[in-house]
């Protein structure tokens, strides 16, 4: 997928300009490529024709009557309108709201609205898949295809998905980035948090096994029983966590995409669905499921609410002066350079010495 060329600079904040002394040209561009989840399976019934926002422009994406899902760019091919604003699915076919005009599963014209041969033209697409329910799309700032794909395990006993959308001032690698920042936990969230596995770094993917426990009052109390949470980081668009917690019976996902909307914005969508293993009936373990995938879901945007102001008014440090008990922040910043084909000056952000 090529959309237009995104502003390299790193966005300002939204109330407070960063200082004069802030590198700007070393900071990533807005938008990183991969693999970015602009919807979900459920929203996209036979027929249905939506328009999502994603680095500045919108993609179309439509379901066949026979099921096919398909992005593609938002406009027509013909004089221009845009197919999300009143295109319509006939069939296997998208219809153009203007002149009528119909493009087929390929993309193709394949008729005029009043009966004159079709010219040779298609629509843009966007390179798109449907995992696990969700419907992710291919973005790469020089229009490359795909060069990694992306594994999420199949539903396996799971319960209902409970999807929520919230839209934040921050830059997608902020996100991605609060994953691994360990020394915010307790100030932030008020958790303390243990690594069982450091994060392990292999090509797109990010992995590492920790366990989070509540800080009670001033103390720190850190739980060696606390569940562990296994997470996994994919490009900076996706971050999956599965934790088993004993104490319920229950086994937990939580699902996390960005979907950067402009230089500024990102779609933070949230995706939380849970298993009772030990629960034999099937009904009720179903509907147990179905009763708690909400609250979960609501619990963990709290947290994100926390992080929220943060996100909103910070810059991006090339030379951050680090501590002890940060976390790997200068290596996952190596790891995630990898997702900006078009970061200008090349330079690598690493820790100055002193
Ligand atoms: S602009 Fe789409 S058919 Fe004319
Ligand atoms: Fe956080």
């Amino acid at each position: 997928m090529s959309l237009s060329k995104p502003d390299r600079s790193r966005p300002p904040s939204p109330t407070a300009p960063p200082s004069p002394a802030v590198s700007r040209p070393a900071a990533p561009p807005p938008y990183p490529d991969g693999w970015f989840a602009i919807a979900t399976s459920a929203e996209l019934r036979p027929g249905r024709v939506l328009t999502r926002r994603l680095m500045g422009e919108d993609v179309v994406v439509y379901r066949t009557r026979s099921g096919r899902l398909r992005a593609v760019r938002p406009f027509c091919p013909h004089l221009g309108a845009h197919l999300g604003h009143g295109g319509r699915v006939r069939g296997e076919e998208l219809v153009c709201p203007f002149h009528h005009f119909a493009f087929g599963p390929e993309g193709e014209c394949v008729r005029t609205g009043y009966g004159a041969p079709p010219p040779r033209a298609r629509l843009g697409a966007v390179v798109s898949r449907e995992i696990s329910g969700l419907v992710f799309v291919w973005w790469h700032a020089r229009g490359e295809p795909p060069s990694w794909e992306v594994d999420l395990p199949s539903a396996d006993g799971f319960g209902p998905v409970h999807h929520l959308v919230r839209t934040l001032v921050a830059h997608p690698q902020d996100f991605m980035e609060n994953v691994i920042d360990t020394g915010h936990f307790t100030p932030i969230h008020r958790l303390s948090v243990q690594m069982v596995e450091e994060p392990r770094f292999d090509g797109p993917r990010m992995a590492s096994v920790y366990r989070l426990a509540r800080v009670g009052g001033k103390k720190n109390v850190l739980c060696a029983s606390a569940p562990a949470t296994h997470a996994m980081v994919q490009g900076l668009g996706l971050f999956t966590t599965e934790t088993t917690i004993p104490a319920v019976g229950m086994d937990m996902r939580a699902w996390f995409f960005v979907v950067p909307l402009d230089p500024v914005r990102i779609d933070l969508r949230l995706a939380v669905s849970v298993r009772f293993p030990g629960v034999r009936h099937r009904g009720t373990a179903r509907a147990l499921a179905a009763l708690a995938a909400g609250p979960l879901a609501w619990f963990s945007t709290f947290e994100t609410d926390r992080d929220r102001p943060i996100w909103a008014h910070n810059t991006y440090l090339e030379h951050p002066r680090l501590a002890q008990g940060d976390g790997p922040i200068t290596k996952y910043r190596r790891w995630a350079r990898q997702f900006y084909s078009d970061w200008p000056s090349g330079r690598l952000p690493a820790r100055r010495p002193g």
